[in-house]
């Protein structure tokens, strides 16, 4: 019989798995999917139709996608409430590796929060009361400031805690063990940070 301590071993490292996949991949497919918008409407309809004809789509879309994600932000906001909020990696210094890592729980938290709204609006709003989400939906849905706002703060937090997860990711696997490969990991990690960052914007703004 196991005991806590190796159950929470195995979570913590199903919950650090679950972050690069399926829920990372799924969040570069995501961007990528929605950058069809950046080529207009018709576009961007094409691709939604595609999505919505996949095979298996409810299958797909809670086993990749809400279970994970669902496991991955209940059992982070435990790792976040167990106070473990300092990481001992060595790269750009411990200040900032203590502020990084604080960071990566903030924007957990916040996630939480503005995936349950971005879902609420476009997926629930879809299957249970008939909304059809298309580009109209979008750039409709999308005009005020305010929800451009939120929005800015949404795609920049998914972008921070995945790459910023991407270095934690790979100090925790093993696959950074000296301080030269932990610094190049923290510099690669704040690129996937800007160049996704400018992407998911240029997103949110090809919807007008
Ligand atoms: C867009 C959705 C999300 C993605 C792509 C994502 C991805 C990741 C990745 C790649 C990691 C690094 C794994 C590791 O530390 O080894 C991570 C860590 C973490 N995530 Fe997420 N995550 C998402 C949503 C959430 C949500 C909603 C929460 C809720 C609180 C959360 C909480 C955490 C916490 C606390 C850690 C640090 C775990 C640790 O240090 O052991 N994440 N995430």
């Amino acid at each position: 019989m196991a005991t806590p301590a190796v159950w929470q071993f195995y979570l913590r490292r199903l919950h650090s798995l679950a972050g690069i996949f399926p829920i990372g991949v799924f969040l570069l497919e995501h961007f990528f999917g929605n950058a069809f918008a950046t080529r207009g409407p018709e576009a961007y309809n094409r691709y939604v139709e595609f999505l919505l004809g996949m095979p298996y789509l409810p299958v797909l879309e809670i086993g990749l996608v809400f279970g994970p994600l669902l496991f991955h932000g209940i059992y982070g906001l435990f790792i976040t409430a167990g106070g473990d909020a300092f990481h001992p990696a060595q790269g750009l210094g411990a200040r900032y590796h203590n502020v990084a890592y604080l960071l990566q729980r903030i924007t957990g938290i916040i996630l939480l929060v503005y995936i349950s709204y971005h879902v609420w609006n476009t997926r629930v709003q879809a299957v249970f009361f008939g909304q059809h989400v298309d580009y109209a939906y979008m750039a409709r849905y999308l005009a005020p400031t305010y929800e451009k706002a939120v929005y800015i703060v949404g795609i920049l937090c998914a972008c921070y805690h995945f790459a910023h997860g991407l270095f934690n990711f790979a100090y925790k696997w093993g696959l950074t063990v000296s301080a030269k490969a932990q610094q190049a990991m923290t510099y690669a990690s704040l690129v996937v940070f800007a160049a996704m960052s400018a992407v998911g914007i240029h997103i949110l703004f090809s919807f007008k």
